[in-house]
C-alpha cells in the first residue's frame, strides 16, 4: 500500500488540470465558433469536454476532502494557442497526460467506489483524446 498522501498529491494536481480544461475547452470553443469554418461542430465538442471535465473536478474534490484535503483552484493565465491544428495538439497532448496521470493513481489504494470513477474519467479522456485526433485528421484532410 502506497502512501495516502502521495495519492492526495495526485489527486490535487489532477484536480487542477481538470479545472484548467474546463476553462480552456470554454473559451476555446467561442474562438473556434468565430474563426473556423464549420467552427460550430467543434466548438460543440468542446463545451462538451468542458461539462466533462467539470464533472471530473467535482468527483475528484469531494475524494480530496474525504481523504482530509482541500481541494484548490488558482486561477493562473490560460495559454490559448493560436492556430486550431496548435488547439487541438495542445489538447491531445493534455488528455494523454491526464490519461496517464489517472492511470498512476490506480497504483494506488482506495475505495472501490472511487476506483470505478476513476476508470470512468480514464474512459471519457481516452474518448476525448480520439475524438480530437479524429477531427485534426479531418483537417489535414481538408488543407
Ligand atoms: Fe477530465
Ligand atoms: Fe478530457
Amino acid at each position: 500500500m502506497k502512501d495516502a498522501k502521495e495519492l492526495l498529491n495526485l489527486l490535487s494536481h489532477a484536480f487542477e488540470m481538470e479545472y484548467n480544461d474546463v476553462f480552456l475547452y470554454l473559451r476555446e470553443a467561442e474562438r473556434v465558433k468565430r474563426k473556423l469554418r464549420d467552427g460550430e461542430k467543434l466548438a460543440k465538442m468542446f463545451e462538451e469536454f468542458s461539462m466533462t471535465e467539470l464533472r471530473h473536478a467535482d468527483r475528484l474534490s469531494s475524494e480530496i476532502i474525504s481523504l482530509g484535503g482541500k481541494p484548490v483552484w488558482k486561477f493562473a493565465e490560460l495559454e490559448t494557442e493560436s492556430s486550431i491544428h496548435k488547439i487541438l495538439d495542445k489538447h491531445i497532448e493534455n488528455e494523454m497526460h491526464a490519461y496517464n496521470h489517472y492511470k498512476k493513481i490506480m497504483g494506488y489504494s482506495m475505495s472501490k467506489d472511487f476506483e470505478l470513477a476513476v476508470s470512468g474519467i480514464m474512459q471519457n479522456e481516452k474518448y476525448h483524446m480520439e475524438k480530437l485526433i479524429e477531427f485534426y485528421n479531418k483537417l489535414e484532410l481538408r488543407r
